[in-house]
């Protein structure tokens, strides 16, 4: 737990606020630079607090996001550049299963917050993946709430250890896009307290998050900033949050309700300039008091909470920011991180390859390289190296008419209406230029004169919208099939190879096409280095390590949320999770759907075995032991993954959940290394009303290089059955 030490008299400055000033405090001071609001001191910030100069208060600065800082480069008149790192996305970060990287990279985006004068970063978002089509994904760790647990855990320490606050957000079940403000989200408790609570109580108990940022969605039919069940006794009285709670944006219909549920701040603030049917939230705060609806007490216990934490913040504490941080360094940690967050999904024996192989670049993605997702988790970093100049960079053949081709195609196609950004400014819609451009004879021309083709695929989203179950979305479009079909058939007639990279945020249907190529490369949307990156792991210089923190489905059909984005589907009210607790691969698992690529999973260059499982119980602590070694030619890092399968006794379960994972060391050939993790049997419980409930019975522990793909197991009987208080 992070020590929280508050050098101001608290109690003092709370006894000398008039009531307007105390309503100043929990409401924003309105959204930067719109709606007549003053631009913030940092430019492209997305928030701010009143000061109050004669009590020592100054004004304290939030800004997105998840992938980094999201501020403006650019300032008027102003030749300085403000620009910030673009790490890889957060569902890539996930893909690393490496905490060490996430505090790495927390560390650094913390530097940029510090160093440009923000106080509070809004980040990390870790809603749950109920659903592949969610438009906002991307920022998101995974589809189970451990592994999201544990390395947003890492990414807020990593974050806080700079002396700046992260936010944990969207405090909860803010599952999709569609009628985001407004969405009531209908979910059993148990769901709640295994999946979707679940990630956001481990990060509050291990990291203590400055803040949270409550959802925009009702939940069980009250909003989330309104929902004092969530915001009070389970947030604070259960799990022993210390922070503050800040609204999501323009969130909610009630400030006096969100004071009282324990939303200790309204952000952006003035909402009602925006939306003219809404409250002013600062005048209806003063009057609710005055008429006795609100108790100045309830104020008072907000202000104190923001208080506690602001009180640490640099603005507080008189910071002198240099706006330098060390972007020369933030590139290292952010290729770092894409470096281990590749996911090889197959390789029939063609990478790496050999750098003297002539490459054929085919698709636009090699040009427009998609670095992140579009909204509040965007970034403007100083560069984003595409794929095309990766891999010249590194020195590889490339088949450049081919290159300059699309290279030329691209400025042509984004000149035209049609393909420019739609929709808000602040979340465009990219519409996708069609990829079948080159003939019949022209790919065989390449054939013959290459030794390798690559095709990039691409996918962008963004907040505000969600994706779509249909073609050039979801699936290939048609003319992305017959691009791969067209160079697959020819490349393959004169005997050379077919790789796929990825470059999309979240899973599209692979397993129509998965056969007609030879290697696919998962390499999400990996930030500003990406080039680099893609050329590394084609070379070989990196390995890569990554699994999968989603399940990719062979097919949407597949897919257990079938009624999202909820109903009526074209403008819903109302989703209920029906599938309950069997999200993701507790669903495919339980019930035997095969997806085309399970959670867990990633190949590597090199081959690693798994011996001498044991298994100990200890004081309420499981511990499980084991070893992995390197067996193939090449070095690498390994991702080992402990799933129970719990006795169905009183409760329903998954067939088998993640309760530990271990991302081993760099292993050499032949070098190998022992593991040993620990378990607290509260985590192996279920919920079962007012409590977690451990059912007496057999436990199998499954020691696995994927979800399915099991290489060790061993059993433990716990005899007697034993409760733990929520
Ligand atoms: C998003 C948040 C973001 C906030 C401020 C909202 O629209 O949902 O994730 O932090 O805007 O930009």
């Amino acid at each position: 737990m992070v020590k929280m030490t508050h050098p101001i008299d608290i109690d003092k400055i709370v006894s000398q606020l008039s009531l307007e000033e105390k309503a100043m405090l929990v409401v924003g001071r309105g959204m930067p630079g719109s709606s007549g609001n003053p631009p913030s001191r940092v430019p492209g910030a997305a928030g701010e607090t009143y000061p109050i100069p004669r009590l020592g208060i100054p004004p304290t600065v939030f800004a997105d996001g998840p992938a980094g800082l999201r501020i403006k480069p650019v300032r008027e008149g102003d030749s300085q550049r403000y620009h910030a790192t673009a790490f890889p996305i957060a569902v890539m970060l996930a893909s690393t299963w490496n905490p060490e990287i996430l505090y790495k990279v927390g560390r650094a985006m913390g530097e940029e917050v510090k160093e440009y004068g923000v106080d509070i970063l809004l980040a990390p978002a870790i809603n749950i993946h109920r659903n592949p089509l969610c438009g906002r994904n991307f920022e998101y760790y995974s589809e189970d709430p451990f592994l999201s647990g544990e390395m947003a855990s890492a990414f807020v320490k990593g974050v806080q250890s700079r002396g700046v606050g992260a936010c944990i957000k969207h405090f909860v079940a803010n599952n999709q896009e569609t009628n985001r403000y407004t969405i009531d989200t209908v979910v059993s408790e148990r769901a709640l307290r295994e999946i979707y609570l679940r990630n956001f109580e481990i990060v509050v108990k291990k990291a203590q998050p400055w803040t949270v940022m409550s959802a925009y969605n009702k939940l069980n039919g009250s909003y989330c900033s309104q929902n004092k069940w969530l915001l009070t006794k389970v947030l604070r009285e259960e799990w022993g949050f210390q922070g503050f709670v800040m609204t999501d944006w323009y969130a909610g219909d009630d400030p006096v309700e969100q004071m009282k549920a324990g939303n200790d701040m309204i952000m952006p603030g003035k909402a009602y300039q925006v939306d003219k049917s809404k409250k002013d939230e600062i005048k209806e705060i003063i009057s609710a008091v005055k008429e006795g609806r609100l108790s100045e007490d309830v104020l008072d216990r907000n202000i104190r909470n923001i208080l506690r934490i602001l009180s640490q913040s640099p603005s507080f504490q008189g910071y002198k920011y240099s706006n330098k941080p060390d972007l020369d360094d933030h590139a290292k940690i952010s290729y770092e991180a894409g470096a281990e967050g590749l996911v090889l999904l197959e390789n029939r024996g063609v990478l790496p390859l050999d750098k003297n192989e002539r490459i054929a670049l085919f698709g636009t993605g090699q040009i427009e390289t998609i670095k992140g997702g579009t909204g509040s988790g965007d970034t403007h970093p100083r560069y984003v190296i595409n794929i095309l100049s990766g891999l010249d960079l590194k020195g590889f053949r490339i088949d450049r008419e081919l290159s300059n081709r699309y290279k030329k195609y691209v400025d042509e196609m984004r000149q035209k209406d049609e393909y420019k950004p739609k929709g808000v400014p602040w979340s465009p819609i990219i519409p996708s230029l069609p990829q079948d451009i080159i003939t019949e004879d022209e790919v065989e021309k390449y054939a013959q004169r290459n030794d390798v083709a690559v095709i990039v695929i691409s996918r962008i989203s963004g907040e505000n919208y969600d994706r779509k179950p249909i073609k050039g979305d979801f699936y290939l479009s048609d003319d992305e099939k017959n691009l791969l079909e067209k160079v697959s058939k020819t490349f393959h007639r004169y005997g050379k190879k077919v790789i796929v990279i990825l470059n999309i945020g979240a899973p599209i249907e692979i397993e129509s096409w998965k056969n007609l190529v030879d290697a696919i490369l998962l390499i999400w949307q990996p930030g500003q280095e990406a080039g680099h990156i893609v050329a590394d792991a084609l070379i070989g210089e990196i390995n890569p390590s990554g699994k999968l923190p989603v399940t990719f489905p062979k097919d949407y059909s597949d897919v257990p949320s079938w009624n999202f984005p909820g109903t009526p589907p074209e403008d819903p009210k109302k989703v209920v999770y029906f599938e309950d607790i069997y999200v993701g691969y507790r669903y495919y698992d339980t019930f035997g759907i095969e997806p085309s690529y399970p959670f867990g999973y990633g190949l590597s260059y090199t081959t690693f075995e798994y011996r001498d499982l044991k298994t100990e119980l200890k004081n309420d602590v499981l511990i499980v032991s084991f070893t992995v070694k390197n067996t193939g030619r090449r070095k690498g890092k390994e991702v080992a993954q402990v799933y129970i399968s719990a006795p169905r006794g009183k409760l329903d379960k998954p067939l088998q959940e993640l309760k530990a994972f271990y991302k081993t060391k760099l292993l050499m050939p032949g070098e190998e290394e022992k593991i040993k993790l620990e378990i607290p049997l509260r985590d192996i419980t279920s919920f079962d009303g007012g409590e977690w409930l451990l059912e007496a019975g057999e436990y199998e522990i499954r020691i696995g290089a994927s979800s399915r793909d099991i290489r060790l197991t061993g059993k433990i009987t716990i005899e007697e059955e034993k409760t733990y208080k929520l």
